[in-house]
């Protein structure tokens, strides 16, 4: 014991380049160290941003000419594989992706395993459906070591309704046995207050994630500041355009940190006029196809029997449309009591 104390802590940083790499990397291949600086303050982090950005991007940056661009570019392309592969290498790394349990085995299930890692995942639906229980019940469980269905990383909370309650954190932490303090303590949190905030707060999320292990961004909800702030036809289109660069700036998360990202979203109804009279009362997703596009996985939220929810997949590249019942407890969700 004696020797395990005295190599200290277990360091997981020591196993080697797993993950994203840092910017700071260019500095040993001939990239200045200004430079590097400049990109850390555009809200570049790591060497797998500045290899995806558009050049756009990278030249909007303070002082950075197009020739500096190019040359800092071409060196990120090295690092990072921007080219073809074959399918087999892509089914290893899928392999890789880590599930988060969401909490109840029936949807779990259905999500073969549970939320995915490395994308986003849109939860839809009315008031009081569970969008935010879900979103709490996953920033404990994405603490949790991987063999037991979590992502061994931090939560990051991204709040624009004020419906954020610490106290549900530990009694569900309690549930999971985990200890509460340290639960609160892996949990970084922001309330968001115009759209432009909202934004802004990715590029400070960047710079947290690049500093140490995250496996869960939560958005709850991302379109609700948009609803407030946009009103009418007129400022639709400048509204999606807005929306779809917080996607996008979600998306590079996801991408660059492999977190699993949960975006909440509310209904409107969508048959008020034309729609079947047969059909009954049915909602659809706000932010139409800008928000459609952007996520990976939708799952729609619905109240089920007694206190049960039913979550139904409604748009996923390898999963059918399937149900699952849920509840929700003091100790987030669990599995439906009949
Ligand atoms: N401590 C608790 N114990 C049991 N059930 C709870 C508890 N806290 C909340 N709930 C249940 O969760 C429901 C609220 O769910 P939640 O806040 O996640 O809804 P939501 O989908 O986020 O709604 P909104 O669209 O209004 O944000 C409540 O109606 C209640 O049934
Ligand atoms: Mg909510």
């Amino acid at each position: 014991m004696e020797a395990y104390e005295e190599d200290g802590p277990m360091v997981e940083e020591e196993e080697g380049e797993v993950g994203p790499i840092p910017v700071q990397k260019l500095e040993s291949m001939g990239i200045g160290a200004a430079d590097v600086k400049k990109l850390v303050e555009g809200g570049i982090h790591t060497v797998e941003a500045l290899a995806h950005a558009s050049k756009k991007e990278l030249t909007a940056i303070k002082g950075l000419s197009e020739a500096k661009v190019d040359k800092i570019q071409k060196e990120a392309w090295k690092l990072v594989p921007m080219g073809f592969t074959t399918a087999t290498v892509i089914y290893e790394q899928r392999g890789e992706i880590i599930q988060i349990t969401t909490g109840c085995k029936d949807l779990d299930n259905i999500l073969e395993g549970g939320l995915e890692t490395g994308s986003i995942t849109e939860i839809y639906g009315e008031f009081r459906t569970g969008k935010t229980q879900f979103a709490h019940t996953l920033c404990v469980t994405c603490q949790l070591p991987i063999d037991h269905g979590g992502g061994e990383g931090k939560a990051l909370y991204i709040d624009t309704e004020g419906t954020f309650r610490p106290q549900r954190l530990v009694q569900i932490a309690e549930r999971f046995g985990l200890n509460g303090n340290d639960v609160l303590d892996n949990v970084a949190y922001a309330r968001a207050h115009n759209t432009d905030h909202q934004t802004s707060l990715l590029i400070a999320a960047a710079s947290m994630m690049a500093e140490s292990r995250f496996a869960l961004v939560v958005v709850d909800s991302a379109t609700a500041l948009y609803r407030t702030e946009f009103n009418g036809r007129g400022e639709l289109s400048v509204r999606q355009i807005h929306l779809g660069r917080f996607l996008r700036s979600l998306q590079r998360l996801a991408d660059e940190f492999g977190v699993a990202v949960v975006v909440t979203n509310q209904v409107v109804a969508a048959n008020l006029d034309g729609g079947s009279m047969f059909a009954g009362p049915t909602v659809k997703p706000i932010g139409g196809n800008i928000m459609a596009h952007a996520s990976t996985t939708r799952l729609f939220f619905k109240k089920g029997r007694a206190e049960n929810r039913v979550a139904k997949i409604i748009c996923s590249p390898s999963l059918p449309e399937r149900d699952a019942t849920f509840g929700i407890s003091p100790e987030g969700v669990i599995d439906a009591k009949d």
